[in-house]
């Protein structure tokens, strides 16, 4: 199913909406300070669902090449018009859904942030894909929403909304907004390491959102100092723990190219 003009709609919006609060912002960071670990001047990176462009106007800014892409236009537009005349950021429209011919062997990695992969269902095809762009030792790296997001299970189900509760359990959320639906996927971390096994192996893998809350909780949380505070106590000191990670909001998951 075509999730682009839902997320056209979105784009106007998205960074006052989503990039700039405080939870998001710290979530961000943790992925930069991942990325940093993986990729620096002079490196080609490519971005799946860039989005407004956040991510690659960070790695640009420390020399990094990046080829930002997504399905939606409308996005694609609107981190244009942020990123302005960077010369290390191309642009180009990509369908995870419909992934090109074309076979380069040219990126040193590949990343995702916030959850564009989970649009599949079967990630044997991307796996495939990758492995003809991505650089032997190469990096993958994906910020995906996980299965098991304790926070959602419980806002919702002390809120009476069981269907939402449980909706990441199901094999596919359907999510309606205006006219259009779009398909949402949940992937283990186990799942994703089985499709990529072929040609990747699992390296690193850590949570972002476990005490934290998922994005539409943000607005409750950060009104209340006293409580933010603690949570993003809470957060530092266990979302990097790899067992936790699957009980996060999203999970953040490295391979490594096989050399
Ligand atoms: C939640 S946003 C994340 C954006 C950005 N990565 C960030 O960190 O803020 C999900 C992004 O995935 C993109 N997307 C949705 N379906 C896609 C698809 N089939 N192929 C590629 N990108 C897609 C959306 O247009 C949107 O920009």
């Amino acid at each position: 199913m075509d999730s682009t003009p839902a997320f056209d709609r979105l784009a106007a919006s998205y960074d006052a909406d989503f990039t700039a609060s405080p939870i998001a912002r710290y979530l961000r960071a943790q992925v930069h300070a991942r990325l940093e670990q993986h990729f620096c001047a002079g490196d080609h990176v490519l971005e799946f669902g860039c989005g407004t462009g956040e991510d690659a106007l960070y790695l640009a800014q420390r020399g990094v090449r990046v080829t930002a892409t997504d399905a939606s236009l409308a996005m694609l537009e609107a981190a244009k018009a942020k990123i302005g005349n960077q010369p290390l950021v191309t642009f180009a429209q990509l369908d995870l859904q419909n992934l090109p011919n074309s076979s380069s062997d040219k990126y040193n990695g590949v990343f995702s942030n916030f959850g564009p992969l989970n649009v599949l269902h079967d990630w044997r095809p991307l796996a495939a894909w990758l492995a003809q762009q991505i650089k032997p030792g190469g990096i993958a790296a994906f910020g995906v929403m996980s299965p098991f997001c304790l926070w959602e299970m419980a806002w919702h189900g002390l809120h009476s909304d069981l269907h939402t509760a449980t909706r990441r359990l199901r094999k596919k959320a359907t999510f309606q907004t205006d006219k259009t639906t779009i398909d949402i996927y949940y992937p283990t971390i186990r799942r994703l390491t089985r499709d990529f096994a072929p040609h990747f192996r699992r390296i690193h893998v850590r949570g972002l959102g476990l005490f934290l809350p998922p994005s539409d909780v943000y607005g409750v949380i950060e009104k209340r100092p006293r409580l933010f505070y603690t949570l993003m106590t809470l957060e530092k000191r266990f979302a990097p723990l790899s067992p936790l990670a699957l009980f996060a909001d999203h999970y953040w998951v490295e391979f490594q190219r096989a050399a």
